[in-house]
């Protein structure tokens, strides 16, 4: 197939810069426009960018002229993905969807709306349906969102006993990388040798967006799984990977702990059919040393796109604790992100500009 036009918008930030290195070579999508600020806009991105990935700019995108973040300067793409800040991607997404360019989104602002599907691949495919609904969109244009980088992780070890045994409730520690926080991020000083037992606005979107992910859609609607999720976000002193501590009580209780071993070595992608260019072949990976997975040792697994699982163990009252951990701003962001649109373009509803005919 020819390459599909990728726009990125918030394309100088820690996550923009994060889709720049990811999409090189990429064989679906080609990037032909950068948007920023205004303070960025007009400048060669080599000029607007601080880049901080630990590989050269590519040269084919440090000349491209940065632009401002408008429909009308957005019209030789056929999508957008955005990792745009918060206090602006709400209005400036919303404004490309209605315009009718489809926007892939790593931010928080549309991810709990009803008609916007929050994505991850391997967990709940059907709810792209829910861009269909979209009224807020127009011309073929519509938002597909990806969930905070905790969530994915959680979802990924979630779903499978959810299906299996149901869940209750859960109750969480997240141990989350400094890279989380983007560029520069935390301070230093706040975080060496440290571990800070609090990251504002976190905790809500753990609790909340797993139960999205893990619903049903039923006659166009997410019906939100039904259990709690108790989450304590903490900041700890590693660069890339975000660990969780999960206690997961089961409506029905496990024969033991190798059948839930079994569960989680057995897991089967549903994405396998699809041959998507950066699924992982194996997302879910079970360690069994009692001291893995860690995230130096393991969050680069598989381009960085698998949830690794350890520490397994189950109590008398079929609770199960384990350990999950994915790289969070790879699987967390922008490869969890460009992973939603191979799978849009797999499914038919991602195409080029031409092809779509005005609504
Ligand atoms: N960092 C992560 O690991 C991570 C993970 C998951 C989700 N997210 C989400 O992804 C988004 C980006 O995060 P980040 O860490 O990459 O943030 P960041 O480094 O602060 O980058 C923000 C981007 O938004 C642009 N921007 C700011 N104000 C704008 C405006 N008025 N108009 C147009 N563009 C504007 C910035 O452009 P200028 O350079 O011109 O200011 C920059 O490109 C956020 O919504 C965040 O919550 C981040």
């Amino acid at each position: 197939m020819n390459s599909l036009k990728a726009g990125i918008l918030g394309a100088t930030g820690a996550v923009g810069q994060k889709f720049i290195r990811l999409l090189e070579n990429h064989p679906w999508f080609k990037i032909t426009a950068l948007g920023a600020s205004g303070r960025s806009a007009g400048k060669p991105y080599r000029k607007a960018a601080n880049w901080v990935e630990p590989v050269p700019l590519p040269e084919s995108i440090a000349g491209l002229e940065v632009r401002e973040c408008k429909t009308t300067n957005f019209d030789d793409v056929d999508f957008v993905f955005s990792g745009l800040d918060s206090s602006v991607a709400g209005k400036i997404e919303k404004e490309f969807a209605a315009s009718g360019i489809p926007v892939i989104s790593n931010a928080k602002n549309f991810r709990m709306h009803p008609d916007v599907p929050l994505l991850v691949p391997e967990v709940n495919p059907d709810h792209i349906d829910l861009i269909d609904r979209q009224e807020f969109s127009g011309d073929g244009g519509w938002i597909v969102t990806n969930p905070n980088c905790v969530v994915i992780p959680l979802v990924m070890s979630l779903s499978p006993l959810e299906k299996v045994y149901g869940v209750e409730s859960v109750i969480l520690t997240s141990m989350q990388a400094i890279s989380g926080a983007g560029y520069p991020g935390v301070p230093s000083l706040d975080i060496l040798g440290n571990v800070l037992p609090f990251i504002p606005g976190e905790e809500p979107k753990i609790e909340s967006e797993p139960l999205k992910l893990l619903g049903t859609l039923e006659e166009g609607k997410v019906r939100d799984a039904g259990f709690s999720i108790r989450a304590t976000a903490t900041r700890v002193p590693v660069r890339n990977g975000h660990l969780l501590s999960v206690n997961a009580s089961l409506t029905h209780k496990p024969s033991g702990l190798e059948e839930v071993i079994d569960l989680f070595e057995n897991w089967q992608s549903p994405l396998a059919e699809h041959d998507l260019p950066s699924a992982p072949s194996r997302p879910l990976w079970m360690h069994k040393n009692n001291d893995h997975p860690q995230p130096l040792l393991h969050a680069e697994e598989e381009k960085a796109m698998r949830t690794s699982i350890g520490r397994v163990r189950v109590d008398d009252n079929g609770t199960v604790s384990f350990v999950a951990m994915a790289h969070n701003t790879v699987r967390g962001a922008a490869g969890g992100a460009i992973l939603n649109a191979e799978l849009l373009v797999a499914k038919g509803k991602l195409t080029p500009a031409a092809e779509r005919s005005p609504g």
